[in-house]
């Protein structure tokens, strides 16, 4: 028996060892863990449970049955995250650089149909050189294997990807179809060509980093959406996001105690806008006032921060957070700022996460770039993102709320369940001297401007919305949290349902 135990453990201490010592060391010259140091930050201590440990490719060509490594190249099972349920995978590129091979695909397959029957996030830590070229065609399929299951788990269980190394080619495409996407600066990159492939076909020269890195994704294209300094940032980052996630499209929303008083006043957001209607202020301030401890967690920072998406916490529960940003562009809607929040709020819908909405903006932004890659599609988006969605809504209209962009913004004619105003906010088809100009063309100077007063004066204020019941209540600045706060308890076992589809067919 002991001679039994003793090879299990010979066999085990051969998986732990993945690509042997040289290769350990040259990870950790680059700055990265190995893929096991990596879930030791990322799950509770002592919590993993690993699964197919002794799993091996079964590839003969190019001496590969002679290289064998048990585990091949990826590390899954599962653990808990304060205390709750993930399942994991972590390439380990010191085994033939992370690369996949059939096997290692149905290891990740494997731990992806679990959390689909238990209802709990998978959380998947990339490291790979792609596709494992000895295999051919059998990993393109491995592959295909786990995109299906991204598909399927998609608004059923959170799924995750931190980017932690290489992922390259069609690699990159069950990352893409995750929820979220973390990067590590420097270490991560992700292309569908590489820069030498780039070079020959196109003649342009870039570096892996311009091309695909975590900055070129958190701020040009946001394939990505956080880009963190190191392993150990990007892990502890997960663990947090983790936290606003229910396990599943049909679990509770992870509650945590807070000391924070529901109805705590705030009398500085009374002077919160500023006295002239085109100086900017941060929206930050306000979700800082309004959340629990000031804490929040916000999505793709650096990509159309012209709004602002992200999660905090109200009475402990879980909040979905859209904002317009003053503070940048003027808070205008554009195309990436409408991108980036319709994919937030579908996210919510999905998994019930309620979402409050606060308003600022003057528009959607004009010009022959917008137009021509396609505002009106991209725009789209967000005014079907907020249609569709069935979570309980807030909306708060701080000051500007004009043109289509009040109507995109959660208004009430969209389902919207509560929607406040402050006595600043001021609706209207647009502003008052544009408005003017185009109603009484061919004025005088002076008359446009006693025009521009009569029009400010009628509609630069909530007073017309809330007259037709398009704002529920006109509120006070302090008591922003308050509101909120009973808002979200009143809705609590809100329901409503869509007609019967078998998928919408939302403007991508
Ligand atoms: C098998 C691979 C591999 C791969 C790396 N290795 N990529 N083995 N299949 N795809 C092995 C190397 O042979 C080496 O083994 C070890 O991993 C480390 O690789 P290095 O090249 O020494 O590391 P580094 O210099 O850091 O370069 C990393 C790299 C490079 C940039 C990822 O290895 C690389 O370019 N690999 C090939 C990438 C690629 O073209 N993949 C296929 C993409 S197409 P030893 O034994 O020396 O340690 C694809 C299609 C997916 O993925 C389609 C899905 C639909």
């Amino acid at each position: 028996m002991s001679a039994n135990i003793a090879e299990m453990e010979r066999r085990r201490a051969a998986a732990r060892a993945g690509g042997g010592e040289k290769r350990i060391a040259a990870q950790h010259a680059k700055g990265k863990l190995t893929a096991r140091e990596r879930l030791d930050v990322l799950l509770d201590e002592g919590s993993f449970e690993e699964l197919d440990t002794y799993v091996e490719h079964d590839c003969s060509d190019f001496g590969m049955e002679a290289q064998r490594i048990p585990g091949d190249g990826v590390v899954t099972g599962s653990g808990t995250i304060d205390g709750r349920l993930v399942f994991v995978f972590s390439q380990d590129f010191t085994v033939f650089g992370g690369s996949l091979s059939h096997r290692h695909a149905e290891k990740i397959c494997k731990i992806m149909d679990m959390a689909m029957k238990v209802g709990a996030p998978v959380i998947g830590l990339n490291d790979s050189g792609g596709a494992r070229i000895q295999e051919g065609v059998a990993s393109l399929g491995g592959y295909a294997e786990v995109f299906q299951r991204n598909v399927l788990a998609s608004g059923v269980i959170p799924q995750i990807s931190v980017i932690m190394g290489p992922c390259a080619g069609g690699a990159v495409y069950s990352p893409a179809m995750t929820d979220f996407i973390l990067m590590v600066k420097d270490s991560a990159y992700m292309f569908v060509t590489g820069p030498d492939v780039v070079k020959t076909v196109t003649n342009e020269v870039v570096t892996q980093e311009e091309l695909g890195g975590a900055v070129t994704h958190t701020t040009r294209t946001s394939v990505a959406d956080l880009a963190l300094e190191n392993d150990i940032e990007a892990l502890l980052a997960t663990r947090e996001l983790v936290g606003f996630l229910p396990a599943s499209n049909r679990a509770e929303l992870p509650v945590l105690p807070t000391s924070d008083p529901w109805d705590r006043e705030e009398p500085s957001l009374d002077t919160l806008i500023p006295a002239n209607a085109n100086q900017p202020y941060d929206m930050h301030e306000l979700i800082a006032k309004v959340v629990d401890e000031g804490s929040f967690f916000e999505i793709q920072p650096t990509h159309g921060a012209n709004i602002i998406a992200g999660f905090g916490r109200i009475e402990g529960r879980p909040v979905g957070f859209v904002a317009n940003q003053p503070m940048v562009l003027a808070g205008v809607l554009d195309i990436n700022a409408s991108r980036k929040a319709a994919r937030f709020v579908r996210f919510c819908d999905a998994f019930e996460i309620p979402i409050v909405t606060l308003v600022d903006v003057p528009g959607f932004l004009p010009g022959t770039a917008q137009e021509h890659n396609g505002i009106i599609k991209h725009g789209a988006k967000l005014l079907f993102a907020f249609a569709e969605a069935t979570v309980p809504k807030i909306t708060l209209i701080t000051r500007k709320a004009y043109g289509g962009a009040y109507d995109v913004m959660s208004s009430k004619h969209l389902r919207g369940d509560l929607n406040y105003a402050w006595p600043t906010a001021e609706i209207a088809v647009m502003g008052a001297k544009g408005a003017v100009e185009i109603i009484f063309r061919g004025l005088s100077a002076d008359e446009i401007a006693e025009k521009t007063r009569e029009y400010e004066e009628r509609f630069a204020n909530p007073f017309v919305a809330a007259s037709r019941g398009y704002i529920d209540e006109v509120i006070h600045p302090r008591s922003t949290r308050r509101r909120i706060a009973s808002g979200l308890r009143r809705l609590r076992n809100k329901r409503l349902e869509n007609p019967w589809k078998k998928h919408d067919n939302i403007p991508l």
